[in-house]
């Protein structure tokens, strides 16, 4: 049986009726940016997010973006980012001439090691951003303590992490601001590239608010050099549909967590596969399920294969850790080793946990992973 590692068809057959219903009202409209339905999407956002502001912006990409260009560095200023994530985390810092300098990753999680964050610090150190990768939270308190001692920001790259929990705080609202994507892969994703960020600072939220539309304010007259980061109307739209089933989507993601648990354990292969630690203090949300394959990058890639020679959905986020990438492998902080974050690379994998996964489904994954480690 072939299981895909997303199909959002499914859920876009919950939600069909609404939103064909909204983005006809907004193509009677013709009112396709920023408006009324930004407004309401962003008000229900931020009341998700326990912030007092959200801002709808064009992509998760441009949510880090924003969260940088409102916080007033210069060229040279230094941004901690931990060496595995996705490319946005450490592009955004390279694009406005801050310097990117790179942080292990914990051995059990899959975020940065805060043990580790000081000593990469230095005088110029403006900004740490910690991501919550695969949906998980990064140990936020202990980041928020350095970033306190050592007068840094922290932006939350919270991109996978919609809904995820700290000691029952939301991601987003933990940080001095939260950047969140919507791509459509995402837990809550639009219908094409969108995002937000979050936060509780009044000034910052005005801010944010210029610099989306060209650091503009009134119309014409420009304080500040922005960018067009505007959301679409449809995009805020549906995202508002959408927000109303989200717990009960992420409920589906981890009571699909816990049966491959119960699967794993029970099988011939439970000592071959690691699967993600749910840490204490958190709620993952599980955008993605990644599996580990201690055995290393053979191991994991043999299973690659079999998996999509069975049609059984699967991928690597990410095969290189972002100190490998060509374009930052010559920066300074890329030069050391980062063995937790070479590890991910070389032994982990994502399998399917989308919502709508059914039990057969899982116990296939499960079995057909398992056939492919005895391969
Ligand atoms: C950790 C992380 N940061 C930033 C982004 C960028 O978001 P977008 O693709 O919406 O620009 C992503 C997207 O996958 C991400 O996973």
């Amino acid at each position: 049986m072939a299981v895909p590692l997303l199909d959002l068809k499914l859920q876009y057959q919950q939600i069909r009726d609404e939103v064909m219903k909204v983005t006809e009202e907004i193509y009677e409209s013709q009112m396709f940016i920023l408006g009324k339905r930004v407004e309401e999407f962003e008000k229900d956002f931020a009341e998700y997010c326990h912030t007092k502001y959200s801002v709808g912006v064009s992509s998760g990409t441009d949510a880090l973006l924003i969260a940088l260009m409102v916080l007033d560095l210069e060229p040279g200023d230094e941004v901690i980012v931990p060496a595995y994530s996705f490319f946005a985390t450490a592009g955004v810092v390279e694009r406005l001439e801050l310097i990117p300098v790179f942080v292990d990753i914990e051995p059990d999680s899959f975020n940065i090691d805060p043990t580790q964050i000081e000593s990469h610090m230095s005088a110029r150190t403006k900004v740490i951003i910690p991501v919550h990768l695969f949906g998980q939270a990064a140990e936020m308190d202990a980041i928020n303590a350095i970033a306190a001692r050592r007068g840094a920001h922290v932006i939350e790259d919270a991109a996978q992490a919609v809904g995820a929990e700290w000691d029952d705080k939301r991601i987003g609202s933990i940080g001095r601001v939260g950047a969140f994507s919507f791509f459509p892969s995402k837990n809550l994703g639009a219908f094409g590239d969108a995002g937000a960020v979050t936060t509780d600072d009044e000034a910052l939220y005005q801010k944010l608010i210029d610099y989306r539309v060209h650091g503009m304010r009134p119309k014409y007259f420009h304080h500040y050099v922005g960018g067009n980061f505007r959301i679409d109307a449809l995009q805020a739209a549906i995202l508002h549909i959408k927000l109303k089933y989200l717990e009960d989507w992420h409920r589906g993601r981890q009571r699909n967590a816990d049966l491959y648990r119960e699967l794993f354990a029970g099988s011939d292969v439970a000592d071959r596969v690691k699967l993600p630690h749910a840490l204490p203090r958190r709620r993952h949300i599980y955008n993605q399920f990644c599996i580990r394959f201690p055995e290393g990058r053979a191991t994991r890639d043999k299973v690659l294969e079999h998996l999509r020679s069975k049609g059984i959905g699967c991928d690597i986020y990410y095969p290189l850790t972002l100190p490998q990438q060509t374009c930052f492998k010559e920066l300074p902080s890329a030069k050391e080793p980062f063995p937790h974050s070479e590890a991910a690379a070389a032994e982990s994998m994502a399998i399917p946990i989308f919502p709508e996964l059914t039990k057969d489904q899982i116990a296939e994954v499960v079995r057909e992973i398992s056939a492919g480690l005895k391969s």
